[in-house]
């Protein structure tokens, strides 16, 4: 690989359970560089604020804890996160949590405190970052933009799955309305709603494994 890919910056945008993750995380392992989950900075503020008893719709108290807020990543599958130093990998992935995390990203002044800490991160290149806002906001100006999609079907049986290995329950009907739910308070919310970027490229992800995705974004980058 040439010096120039070692700093390339990779958004990966789309809806829940399009499998942003799973691409992102294949995608920096290939192709050696780091990987950035935005949702898991949301996660870890949203267990923060809700460890201190705060509601979801206190807006200013939510933002007003990223100033003394560490956000940290290890590496690992699953990627080790590090709230105040706190490993809280696990903790930060409950439907709890995942409920609370999509109230807070709601509000424009939590969003600009993470987006802010997001662009540091992303500044020095070599990063692939995920999350929806990442090709509209955090990272407008990455090399390469995929919006990654999948039926509301596709998705909500991948959710499935994956709450059954964390040995959560949840009928398909449950996770497809979640998911549904999820779709329409991240489309239509004011600040950031989740859309298509101008230039970005539509990766179909249902039913396609996922070195098939890769090999598509390869190829593309
Ligand atoms: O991708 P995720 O499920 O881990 O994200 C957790 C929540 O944070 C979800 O409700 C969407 C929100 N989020 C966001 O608004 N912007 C991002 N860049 C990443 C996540």
């Amino acid at each position: 690989m040439s010096k120039d890919l070692k700093k390339i910056v990779v958004a990966i945008d789309g809806p829940a359970g399009a499998g942003k993750s799973t691409v992102s995380k294949a995608l920096a392992k290939d192709l050696g560089l780091s990987y950035l989950d935005t949702g898991a900075m949301y996660r870890s503020l949203a267990l923060k604020a809700q460890r201190l008893g705060l509601v979801g719709a206190d807006e200013e108290g939510v933002a007003s804890l990223m100033s003394t807020t560490s956000i940290t990543f290890g590496t690992g599958d699953p990627q080790p996160v590090f709230l105040d130093g706190e490993e809280v990998t696990a903790d930060i992935r409950t439907a709890e949590v995942s409920e609370f995390a999509s109230a807070i990203s709601a509000h424009s002044s939590v969003r600009r405190a993470l987006v802010a800490r997001q662009q540091d991160l992303v500044a020095t290149g070599g990063v692939i970052l995920e999350g929806r806002d990442a090709t509209t906001v955090i990272a407008p100006n990455a090399d390469l933009k995929i919006y990654l999609t999948a039926s509301l079907e596709e998705r909500a049986r991948r959710r499935r799955i994956e709450f059954e290995q964390k040995g959560e329950t949840g009928d398909f009907e449950t996770v497809r309305q979640q998911i549904e739910n999820r779709d329409h308070r991240d489309i239509t919310r004011n600040d950031s709603p989740l859309r298509v970027a101008e230039d970005a490229v539509i990766v179909e992800s249902g039913g396609v494994p996922v070195d098939q995705v890769i090999a598509r974004i390869k190829e593309l980058l």
